[in-house]
């Protein structure tokens, strides 16, 4: 695999093994400390960010590599020049690009463009990164994720495009309740059952709010992702009966766990209580992000030394 843009995109035991190496780095990160050491990526940001931007500088440091932050907020990827000059120029000096754009057309075209790996840190239609590090903050808490069920309440934006792009790799079952005029991308059902992992796993979607019976998690994002600002009026209206509030957790009639990608609005798309509950797995998400993209830059930049380590690793494994 060159890129990261699409959790579409993944068979399943690249999926896997993603998830493993994940749990390695997390586990044992002095390990791989210089296994992208000379290495370099760039991130190039056509939107705002604190996650995503932290954890991959912070994930290249602590592999012995370095990141460097090119701000394009106030410009547009294509504009100043063509998005394959921008590819050429950045394939001579790095190794990697992380990039954040509006228009998803605009990182697959980098991908294209570049020689060097590309990372999907967000578009308009998808935030594979995010969806990965929710995955594995699931599989922390339950061991194994399959024939769970997790529910996306909101927008059916990039997050839960994602989501359902992971939980069908995944093996669990998603169910989106958003209102009809801000349903999933009108392929979903189809993704779903082409990378579904389990027969028994189901996607479907929604407008009540009944659907999250039976939910073992609950997700929902911002009903304003970036760029849509102007919306904000038509959006929270048209959202506001699908505010995350204890009441709407309990209707699940189990007791389930709270997710959000971040930034929230505290007190639109989720209560306060509910944000700040026991239940509420907001801030593992957000570490988790930084052990699964340093997973995923080492399965892009140094595959063959992620196999050496996990050969050694299976080997101490099999001797003990
Ligand atoms: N969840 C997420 O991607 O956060 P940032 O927008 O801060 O990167
Ligand atoms: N849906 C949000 C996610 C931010 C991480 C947005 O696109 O702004």
């Amino acid at each position: 695999m060159k890129d990261f843009l699409s959790l579409k995109d993944l068979s399943v035991e690249w999926w896997k093994q993603l998830l493993h190496v994940s749990a390695e780095v997390k586990q044992r990160p002095s390990y791989f400390r210089q296994m992208l050491g000379g290495k370099s990526s760039v991130l190039l940001f056509e939107k705002s960010s604190l996650r995503t931007r932290l954890t991959f500088e912070l994930g290249m440091k602590q592999l012995g590599g370095d990141a460097v932050f090119l701000d394009y907020r106030e410009s547009r990827l294509g504009g100043r020049e063509s998005i394959t000059d921008v590819a050429r120029n950045l394939e001579r000096w790095f190794d990697c690009i992380v990039a954040r754009t509006f228009s998803h057309e605009a990182v697959v075209q980098l991908a294209e463009q570049a020689s060097i790996p590309v990372i999907n840190g967000l578009s308009d239609a998808e935030h594979p990164c995010q969806a990965l590090a929710d995955v594995f903050t699931l599989q922390e808490k339950w061991g194994e994720v399959q024939g769970k069920t997790l529910a996306f309440i909101g927008d059916g934006n990039n997050v839960c495009t994602s989501l359902i792009h992971a939980a069908a790799l995944s093996g669990m079952s998603l169910v989106a309740v958003t209102p009809g005029s801000h349903q999933p991308y009108p392929e979903a059902a189809q993704d779903f059952e082409s990378l579904s992992t389990s027969a028994t796993a189901s996607y479907r979607w929604t407008e009540s709010v009944d659907g999250l019976q039976g939910a073992d998690a609950v997700y929902t994002d911002t009903w304003v992702s970036m760029g849509q600002e102007e919306e904000t009026r038509e959006r929270v209206r048209a959202l506001q009966s699908y505010q995350v509030t204890p009441e709407l957790m309990a209707s699940t009639g189990k007791d389930p766990y709270f997710m959000h990608c971040l930034p929230a609005h505290r007190n639109q798309e989720v209560t306060d209580s509910v944000m700040d509950s026991s239940q509420s797995l907001v801030y593992e998400q957000a570490e988790n992000r930084l052990h699964v993209q340093k997973a995923l830059l080492l399965l892009l930049l140094a595959p063959k030394e992620v196999e050496r380590y996990l050969r050694l690793e299976k080997f101490a494994s099999w001797k003990n």
